[in-house]
């Protein structure tokens, strides 16, 4: 079925302007990009939208680091979406990622791994919901 995900380029690829290249990822694997907006999360927001790990040990580093320079949220569209953008992420941790993922070719760490996506159907749309209102998605 054609999907939509939630997709977060992070502040350690946005320092290294690269989103041109991860953004070209997401196109070559057939994703479409319907939203897209550039904005630096204060440290709150970071922790609201993922609050869902409030309670792990890194929650402190990962909304701090969230919110230590500018993002890109984008809404990316296509058949199975949400699988295929994990997929071409590649593993959380960049140092199990497979080759060619954005995570293996430009991540630095498993916090600073440079994007985030959706995991799952129900997700996909609280966190679209989250950054976007739906006048701003144009499939
Ligand atoms: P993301 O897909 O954005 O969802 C939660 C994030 O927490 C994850 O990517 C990682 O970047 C981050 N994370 C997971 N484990 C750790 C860790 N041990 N230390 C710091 N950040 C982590």
């Amino acid at each position: 079925a054609i999907e939509r995900t939630l997709s977060i380029i992070k502040p350690d690829a946005t320092a290294r302007n690269l989103t041109g290249r991860i953004n070209a990822k997401f196109e070559e694997a057939g994703l479409r990009i319907v939203a897209q907006k550039r904005i630096h999360l204060t440290k709150d927001q970071a922790g609201e939208f993922y609050a869902v790990h409030r309670e792990r040990p890194f929650f402190d580093e990962l909304t701090g680091f969230m919110a230590s320079g500018p993002v890109v949220v984008q809404v990316l569209e296509g058949e199975g979406a949400i699988a295929k953008n994990r997929e071409v992420m590649g593993a959380t941790n960049p140092a199990e990622a497979a080759p060619g993922t954005i995570r293996a070719e430009f991540a630095q760490s498993v916090g600073e791994n440079s994007v985030h996506g959706s995991d799952a159907a129900e997700t996909a749309a609280a966190e679209i919901a989250y950054f976007f209102a739906g006048t701003e998605i144009v499939g």
